[in-house]
């Protein structure tokens, strides 16, 4: 039986906590992936894959150009890989799909890819992320070749921010009127487990999933941070939301509504890649897997005792409901969005940029239908474009269905959208951008130190397993 909508507290992750300085003046910390019950159906124990064993796993609070070693031990049944998503980090710390962790203590035979180039370790690896980059909310999640939308599904995902000190100069909400919000959807079995039609319910050698499943696995339960349908208690005051999509493949047109009043707007002050020059005030956002969008929204002039509804405009069943605010008592408040927020440089690709085009389409893939990139699924062993550091190009996505596309290392900009300017939601430095069905979708792209190998992908957890992930070198 499926929870009543609004009863369950929205739950907010603990904040890891350092155990120690390397010797390169480094934070450390240690996770420890495991197997662990949760309660997310009230009355029923939910086995997760976690970070720490919690999902969401624990938030990473960082600061610009201080970086963080993080040793990841893994107690699961299954190899696993993390990848900082939206981290600007060298290849050989950014979670390649092959570079497995195979499972502490366990000597069975995990190489089904063989001659496939990754660097397997049993039982731990150290992740350095140099957090130079500015302030963002970035999230980390498993990345394994093949096995990526189970192992999520699943709740290996956690969030990842990096602070600076332009961004802490600046009057925005924060403490408590900060909050972070990984939204996802879920369908469980009669026994409260997650139920995830994998082919491969081991989660050992066959990827991908049924076929009804092909475009993507939804599920019915709207989670915020691992809660079904949470509701929270608010001040009438201005709240800062970092809100991420980490839905497998289910998107979001977000909105804020009141009974019988307008929408509460919701005004952004940062996408994937941290702050926008100026804040854009939307009605509603529609976000894909793996977006992310920063948001302020006022409470204050509402009556205590207002209930504000999170809705999903795109579903008109349960997953229409996402999570509710209750402003509950009035408070003092001297946070502000003030016009200007930060420097946005923009990426102006020169004449006679390279210009590269991806498309991204259905396509046969080891003998079984999949999901392609220029025709071709993932081939970790050939790089499918060498780019020069430094450099701006621009990237063209092509689309048969909804894509969100995903590139690691560094982040871009939307340069137009069907032959038209980008839509509201393309703002400022994005690392996933929702491609729409066929459709064409150009970015500047500038990638900046850290030569090596890299992917990007699609970020359809359930494409990327099906093969929609390629292979660059940046040089
Ligand atoms: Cu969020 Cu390559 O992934
Ligand atoms: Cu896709």
């Amino acid at each position: 039986p499926l929870p009543e909508p609004f009863r369950v507290p929205l739950p907010v992750p603990p904040v890891a906590r350092p155990v120690g300085v390397d010797g390169s003046g480094a934070e450390l910390y240690r996770v420890t992936q495991r197997v662990a019950e949760q309660e997310i159906i009230p009355g029923y124990r939910t086995p997760v894959l976690g970070y720490d064993g919690i999902f969401p796993g624990p938030t990473f609070e960082t600061r610009r150009g201080r970086p963080v070693v993080v040793r990841h031990r893994n107690e699961l049944p299954v190899p696993t890989v993390v990848h900082l998503h939206g981290g600007h980090t060298p290849a050989e710390h950014d979670g390649w799909p092959l570079d497995l962790v195979l499972p502490v203590g366990d000597t069975s035979d995990w190489t089904g890819h063989h001659g496939m180039v990754g660097d397997p370790v049993a039982g731990e690896r150290e992740h350095r992320y140099p957090n130079d980059q500015r302030a963002a909310t970035l999230w980390y999640h498993d990345h394994r070749m093949d096995f990526t939308a189970p192992a999520v599904y699943r709740g290996l995902a956690g969030f990842h921010l990096v602070r600076d000190d332009a961004e802490d100069a600046l009057p925005l909400p924060r403490g408590d009127r900060e909050l972070p919000l990984m939204i996802c959807d879920r369908a469980f079995a009669a026994d409260g487990s997650f139920a995830y039609p994998g082919l491969d319910q081991g989660m050992r050698s066959v990827p991908g999933v049924e076929d009804a499943w092909m475009e993507g696995v939804l599920g019915d339960v709207v989670l915020v941070n691992g809660a079904p349908w949470p509701v929270h208690e608010v001040d009438a005051a201005r709240y800062r939301l970092r809100l991420l999509n980490a839905a497998n493949a289910r998107r979001f047109r977000i909105a804020l509504t009141v009974p019988g009043g307008p929408a509460v707007p919701l005004v952004q002050i940062g996408s994937d890649g941290g702050l926008l020059a100026a804040p854009v005030v939307h009605e509603a956002i529609e976000m894909a897997p793996g977006e992310r969008f920063d948001v302020v929204v006022d409470f204050s002039a509402l009556p205590v005792g207002t209930e504000v509804t999170m809705v999903n405009g795109l579903d008109a069943g349960r997953a229409g409901d996402v999570m509710r605010f209750r402003v509950v008592r009035t408070a003092a408040d001297d946070s502000r969005v003030p016009d200007r927020l930060a420097d946005v440089e923009p990426l102006v690709a020169p004449p006679g940029a390279t210009l590269r085009t991806f498309d991204f389409a259905r396509g046969p893939v080891g003998g079984h239908t999949g999901w392609t990139i220029n025709g071709t699924s993932f081939d970790p062993n050939s790089s499918i474009a060498d780019i020069p550091l430094g450099e701006t190009e621009v990237w063209r996505f092509v689309t048969d269905v909804h894509h969100p596309v995903h590139l690691h290392l560094d982040a871009f900009q939307v340069l137009s959208r069907g032959g038209r300017p980008p839509s509201p939601y393309d703002g400022g430095w994005k690392d996933t951008v929702d491609i729409r069905p066929a459709e064409v979708v150009d970015v500047a792209v500038r990638f900046t130190e850290h030569a090596g190998r890299f992917v990007f992908h699609c970020h359809n957890l359930e494409h990327e397993d099906m093969a929609m992930m390629a292979t660059i070198r940046t040089v």
